[in-house]
């Protein structure tokens, strides 16, 4: 009987009682009804008077040793709760849970994408850092000619034939240059021009250039399809106005005007009281540059447009300055939350 109480006692002495579950688990296997140590008192019933002596002062130690260990765990995991619960401080205000959203532009440019995708168009991309070929050679860009005068870029030092794209336009000749129409594509990305920063210019920008490209396209159909963006766009009141413009690479050639959406066409600072703003350049794709990818203009005709995501954004929202959008202050970019 006195190897079986040190062999309790040395169980005791392991025992990790560090949890709840624990402590309760150290009642039930010593001291519990059915535990170890009433086991062991009705042992000692039985054992010779003589014995009864030393065993008796033996078996009460060993009682006390496993009832102090229990007071004494009971009471560590009652501090530390309450402890824990004068650490939460239930009065203090709520950490505000930031929910992210996507930038205006990219709520623009999805847009964008989705009314033109449900007339047929798909998506493509291209570099930003472009040759001269594709950003202005093969957009029948005469060399030193006065239009490329408008656009202005950063060129590559060591490398004088790399530039910034200034446009999106880059994109329509890569994607005739690898596809033969029909091609009916959206090409949205950031374009660069090197411009004085200031409230409606900066020296990067985005936009949607767009490309149609099929036997019998015309005219009629590129102004149907800006129309029906802008209704989509804008609203279903929209109007839209076509003025005579010139680029390079469409001939005949028009700006997108659309009616003020802030004064409704009565004249206000945002249309320079014209009741009219501009969201596009568009036109029939030249011909020299269907022959410079390698297209039959005999045989293929097509319209192209580009507008201005910033531009577009700013009419949708109200916005009276370009810098907003990429100076990153988290008070302008938290008012564009959007339920997805
Ligand atoms: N690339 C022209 C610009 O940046 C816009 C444009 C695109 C005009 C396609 C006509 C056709 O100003």
């Amino acid at each position: 009987m006195r190897e079986k109480i040190e062999r309790i006692r040395q169980e005791i002495d392991a025992f990790a009682n560090d949890t709840r579950e624990a402590v309760e688990r150290f009642r039930l296997t010593f001291l519990a009804r059915s535990g170890s140590i009433p086991a062991l008192f009705e042992e000692f019933k039985a054992v010779s008077a003589d014995e009864k002596k030393v065993l008796g002062k033996v078996l009460n130690e060993l009682k006390n040793l496993a009832e102090t260990r229990l007071r004494e765990a009971t009471a560590r995991l009652e501090t530390s709760a309450t402890g824990a619960q004068s650490a939460l401080d239930l009065t203090l205000p709520v950490i505000p849970n930031e929910v992210g959203n996507l930038h205006p532009l990219n709520q623009t440019r999805y847009r964008i994408i989705e009314i033109f995708e449900r007339l047929g168009f798909n998506v493509s991309d291209g570099p930003e850092v472009e040759d001269d070929w594709h950003n202005f050679s093969a957009l029948n860009f005469p060399p030193n000619h006065p239009a490329r005068e408008m656009q202005d870029t950063f060129f590559v030092e060591r490398n004088p034939d790399m530039l910034l794209r200034t446009h999106t336009s880059n994109v329509q000749i890569r994607l005739l240059e690898k596809q033969k129409p029909p091609v009916r594509s959206i090409m949205p990305g950031r374009v660069y021009r090197n411009e004085a920063i200031s409230a409606r210019a900066h020296c990067f920008f985005h936009q949607v250039e767009g490309l149609y490209v099929d036997r019998n396209v015309g005219f009629a159909d590129l102004k149907q399809t800006l129309y029906h963006f802008a209704k989509e766009m804008f609203g279903a009141d929209t109007k839209i106005r076509l003025r005579p413009s010139f680029f390079p690479f469409t001939e005949p050639s028009a700006e997108i005007d659309i009616s003020c959406l802030i004064c409704k066409g009565k004249g206000c600072n945002v249309c320079k009281y014209s009741g009219w703003v501009e969201i596009a350049g568009s036109g029939m794709v030249h011909p020299n540059v269907l022959r410079n990818v390698g297209v039959d203009p005999e045989e293929f005709t097509g319209f192209a447009f580009g507008m201005g995501i910033e531009r577009i954004t700013m009419l949708r929202y109200g916005i009276n300055d370009l810098r907003l959008f990429s100076e990153n202050d988290i008070r302008f970019l938290r008012q564009f939350q959007t339920v997805i």
